[in-house]
């Protein structure tokens, strides 16, 4: 294939124009690429360090995210892990492939630059992406991410709700506690926020995103599901994490309520000052966050049902990275 074709497809500057603005989809060619078929993802999953490797199996419920769980692979190899995959009730995460296989990082900077150049004034940076390789009928609950995220859809089929943060179904003492991980990722999703949500049914080929912090949760819907999950920060990505943060911080350590959440003006700017001047000096620093961590509890087997061990109490773990 050439290298000089785009990898954004029919993108206008209407789609520019939505960009961390609006809940949209739009269209790709990254399924097309040799990169992401059988014998490369195994040959992936083999190269990647198990480190960086998250594996995790879920019930069938939206409202109890409590079912997920984190897992362990094992002895199993890469060709058994994506069998798993086919076959069971998986859901693996390959974590920062750019820091770890260069084909993966060109990749993502070129789709990076393409973007920057079609978005005026989109300068991003920061940039990590993890490869989400699932089984059939998987599901990840409703959640909050901290940085601005893109889902760039590979194979299989898969259905993603975004709940506009304009709905009001998660409060911004729930994205405070995500960003400042005094909370976990996951929100008491009710069904009822359905109504509210924007739906798409994406395909190969197509890319969906939202603003920062947009609550979202999928379910597989046809097949294995390959997709690649791309996060970034932005100028204002940064302000919105830190007045957050702020807020936080501040309520502990001055007196007064600090709960604007107004990202303009010099009120914002000044508390990301101060938050950035506090993050220099040890006994005013606040904790940075470290995100919210899930033990390991089954072992992925073959033999067992939906390829899923459950292990002992006595043998959980906590994982060794998140
Ligand atoms: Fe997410």
């Amino acid at each position: 294939m050439p290298q000089n074709r785009p990898l954004l497809e029919n993108w206008t500057p209407e789609l520019s124009a939505r960009m961390d603005k609006a809940i949209f989809v739009a269209q790709h060619r990254l399924h097309e690429l040799d990169l992401f078929n059988d014998d490369r993802l195994v040959e992936l999953l083999d190269r990647h360090p198990r480190e960086f490797l998250v594996i995790n199996t879920m019930g069938t419920d939206p409202t109890k995210p409590a079912e997920w769980q984190e897992g362990r692979a094992g002895n199993l190899d890469a060709e058994q892990l994506f069998e798993s995959v086919q076959r069971g009730r998986v859901w693996l995460n390959l974590r920062r492939v750019m820091d770890h296989h260069s084909e993966y990082a060109n990749l993502v900077n070129n789709l990076y630059s393409e973007l920057e150049a079609e978005c005026p004034g989109l300068l991003t940076y920061n940039r990590s992406a993890n490869l989400l390789i699932s089984s059939p009928g998987a599901i990840v609950y409703c959640h909050v991410d901290c940085p601005v995220n893109m889902l760039w859809h590979l194979r299989g089929k898969k259905r993603a709700w975004a709940y506009p943060l304009e709905s009001g179904v998660v409060s911004d003492d729930s994205i405070e506690g995500v960003v400042s991980s005094t909370k976990p990722e996951e929100v008491n999703f009710r069904p009822e926020w359905d109504n509210l949500a924007a739906v798409y049914d994406l395909n190969p080929g197509e890319m969906v995103t939202w603003p920062q912090h947009t609550p979202h949760r999928v379910v597989n819907t046809e097949g294995v599901n390959v997709s690649l999950s791309t996060e970034h920060m932005t100028r204002a990505a940064a302000r919105r994490n830190n007045v957050f943060l702020a807020n936080n911080h501040f309520r502990k350590m001055f007196p007064g309520d600090f709960r604007s959440t107004e990202l303009t003006g010099w009120r914002p700017a000044a508390k990301e000052f101060v938050l950035r001047i506090m993050r220099r000096i040890p006994p005013l620093a606040p904790t940075p966050p470290t995100g919210f961590k899930t033990p390991i509890t089954f072992e992925v087997d073959l033999d067992a049902p939906d390829c899923i061990r459950q292990l002992e109490e006595s043998d959980h773990r906590e994982p060794v990275l998140q």
